[in-house]
């Protein structure tokens, strides 16, 4: 009797320390740290690491001025939010699945490219940027990874390729971290109302569910997902409202239609993941809020040591006309480079879509510590069910 009750009471003392100290990147000690070996990160260009580099143009300068001092194959000054995620898990950055040149899968591998969607687009890259590598191929190209690593890992004990891959055991204990959906809201917006993008939406969820039932197929097991960010705030989205009408922004100058989009998606993706959570007995499956992760930065910008959110570092959306970061261009007779600003990490926005090293770094300490996430676990813990 006095056993239990004592031990009831430690139980207690165990579960009051840890909800007091989730959210404030303490953990409790009692729950170790789960050890992830190895990474599989699926997206767009939010979490490329130089798919679309190695697959057809290499991203010009300035990318990388910040912190690779080389593009580096990111639309960004410098690291992403999965290179942080990366770093902050004691693993080197990911290498893309795609990249043939100075790889190491050892710890992972990278296959989000930058305009992926979620269904399959039938656009093409070179109309308007839309990745021909959607999140299915992007998960049928892990799938290729792995049983092909597989069988070369059981093929010669001195094989040079057992040092660059994981082992395989090692690929139900990976994280996999997924990130896309911008694309396939903005690529219809484009051209077509609110209300088609909004009955579109089903059907993208539904295509993400059966993905992320085929990885669970394929072995994976910890799956860490974002949701999509605010894309009215997105500095460029302003560059494409042609007739606004009285009111269409927000308090942070954000467009509210192309937000409310967003948030539509994220409920109906919520949703969905919820229900995954039931449908994979094996998965721990966490939701990332990234929207209002983004969001509480993109508001809080001048406190947080930040310009304005509308601010671009790199290039411009002004007078009707784009000036992409990093073109080359003539105007009046002589060549123009559009570079970099002085400070980028004063800017949230790097090139009018993407953000900046400064903002990622920012974003990625919030869902780090678990702040974001439904349930309010830390990543070192997202192994727990
Ligand atoms: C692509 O075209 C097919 C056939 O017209 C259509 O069913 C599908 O919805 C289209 N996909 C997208 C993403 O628009
Ligand atoms: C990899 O192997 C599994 C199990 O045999 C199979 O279901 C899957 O289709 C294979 N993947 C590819 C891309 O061939
Ligand atoms: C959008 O519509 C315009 C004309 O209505 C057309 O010229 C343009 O190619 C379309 N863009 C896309 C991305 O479909
Ligand atoms: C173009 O260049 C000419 C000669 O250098 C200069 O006089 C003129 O002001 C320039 N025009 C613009 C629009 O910059």
């Amino acid at each position: 009797m006095e056993v239990t009750t004592s031990a009831r009471f430690l139980f207690a003392g165990v579960l009051f320390t840890w909800v007091l100290s989730v959210g404030c990147e303490k953990v409790t000690d009692n729950v170790m740290p789960c050890e992830f070996p190895a990474i599989f990160n699926f997206g767009d260009s939010n979490s490329d690491t130089g798919a679309i580099s190695a697959a057809f143009y290499p991203r010009p300068p300035p990318n990388g001025v910040t912190f690779f001092h080389d593009p580096a194959g990111r639309v960004c000054d410098g690291r992403l939010v999965i290179d942080f995620i990366a770093k902050y898990l004691g693993l080197p950055y990911l290498s893309p699945y795609l990249d043939s040149f100075g790889t190491n899968f050892r710890h992972g591998a990278n296959f989000a490219t930058g305009g992926a969607t979620i269904r399959r687009a039938n656009d093409s890259l070179f109309v308007s940027g839309i990745s021909p590598f959607p999140l299915d191929i992007q998960t049928v190209q892990y799938s290729n990874f792995k049983n092909r690593t597989t069988k070369l890992y059981s093929q010669g004990r001195r094989s040079a390729n057992r040092k660059n891959f994981p082992r395989p055991e090692e690929f139900s204990k990976s994280l996999f971290v997924i990130d896309i959906g911008q694309n396939d809201l903005s690529a219809i917006f484009r051209n077509t109302s609110k209300e088609k993008v909004q009955s579109a939406i089903p059907d993208m969820i539904n295509q993400f569910g059966v993905d992320v039932q085929f990885l669970y197929q394929q072995g994976a097991r910890t799956f860490w997902i974002h949701n999509t960010g605010p894309i009215g705030c997105l500095p460029s989205t302003l560059f494409d409202i042609h007739n606004p009408v009285p009111g269409f922004l927000d308090g942070n100058g954000c467009v509210k239609s192309q937000n409310d989009v967003a948030k539509e998606f994220n409920r109906q993706l919520k949703e969905r993941v919820n229900k995954l959570k039931t449908e994979l007995p094996l998965a721990a499956i966490t939701y990332v809020d990234m929207y209002a992760a983004k969001y509480s930065l993109i508001s809080d910008a001048k406190k947080q040591g930040f310009f304005e959110n509308l601010n671009i570092c790199c290039g411009s959306y002004k007078d009707g006309i784009r000036f992409y970061c990093g073109n080359n261009l003539l105007k009046n007779g002589t060549q123009i480079f559009i570079g970099a600003c002085k400070d980028p990490s004063l800017h949230i926005s790097w090139d009018g879509i993407h953000y900046t090293e400064a903002a990622n770094r920012w974003i990625a300490n919030q869902i780090i510590s678990g702040y974001f996430s439904d349930t309010k676990i830390p990543i070192t813990h997202a192994c727990y069910r």
